[in-house]
């Protein structure tokens, strides 16, 4: 299959270092997507005007992107709220009153002393993003400078990156996404996540899950899945296949890991490897292509 690509999408490729033989696994016909009922995506990768086979980039990964959980807090009781249609705000708002547990936790991340951390922060953050059933839940390893100020996960610099790179692989829609992390709050400085501070914090990322039951888990980091999985296992040889996460029910959710994207602006050879990891998901989500 011929690929057709403007200059803005090679420049991008070329940043996350995707060369020709991605670029034949992004020209795939796309599988069809599971849940029928799904509204087209919005996402800046996906152009229905180029056809289904030409990937829309966007031209920089930061200007387009819609945001995967607003940073929007709610007024009336300080908690998160995902909007970005005021129809998705109002049902957000019914599933909130609906969730009385999830209310009840928020409320113990902010007002947790288990750990020192308590001390450093300005504010603890326990997530955003959908509540009611969200297809995708997203584990960060601790909340970022601008997170720890305004009390929402990824609104830095690793957050834009993030969202640009789930676009581009048309994971989610924006609006089906929770946010959170290993860590609510911030160690000072940033430093590093404390075996001790991951111990007592881990509880509250478990309850989490126990309550929201995303339909998958995306967990971005060594940190973090090593934390989820318990296990001593390095990122590499946990990245690329799906795992289970165990219910306290028995049923299990599929959990895959990546490269963390504050790693990937440090080290930007990995990008290839998180888009790698990234379309695998999106392969195994949508299920194998059909011959043409
Ligand atoms: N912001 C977050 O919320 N989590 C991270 O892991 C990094 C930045």
């Amino acid at each position: 299959m011929r690929t057709r690509i403007g200059p803005a999408q090679a420049a991008w490729l070329a940043e996350i270092g995707v060369d020709a033989h991605w670029l034949g696994l992004l020209t795939e016909p796309p599988a069809p997507v599971a849940r029928a009922a799904s509204p087209p995506t919005t996402q800046p990768c996906a152009s229905p005007a180029a056809g289904p086979d030409v990937p829309q980039l966007p031209a920089a990964p930061e200007a387009a992107t819609p945001p995967l959980a607003p940073p929007a807090a709610d007024a009336a009781d300080g908690r998160s709220a995902p909007a970005a249609a005021p129809e998705e705000a109002d049902r957000s708002r019914a599933s909130t009153a609906e969730l009385p547990d999830l209310e009840a936790l928020e409320r113990d991340i902010l007002a947790c002393e288990t750990c020192g951390l308590h001390a450093g922060r300005t504010r603890a953050v326990p997530g955003a993003g959908r509540t009611e059933a969200p297809e995708y839940l997203i584990v960060g390893e601790m909340p970022g400078a601008a997170d720890d100020a305004v009390g929402t996960p990824f609104e830095g610099q690793a957050g834009s990156l993030l969202r640009a790179m789930l676009a581009c692989a048309r994971l989610p829609r924006a609006d089906s996404v929770y946010l959170t992390n290993v860590l609510k709050c911030r160690p000072p400085g940033g430093r590093a996540a404390r075996a001790a501070e991951v111990a007592a914090c881990l509880p509250h990322l478990r309850r989490q899950i126990e309550i929201l039951r995303p339909r998958r888990i995306l967990v971005l980091g060594r940190v973090a899945a090593q934390a989820l999985l318990g296990t001593r296992a390095t990122l590499d040889e946990l990245r690329g296949r799906e795992h289970a996460y165990a219910l306290s029910d028995g049923t299990a959710i599929g959990l895959w890991v990546t490269h963390h994207p504050a790693s990937l602006l440090v080290r930007p050879a990995l990008k290839a490897q998180a888009w790698t990891d990234l379309v695998a998901l999106a392969r195994a989500v949508r299920g194998p292509a059909q011959p043409a």
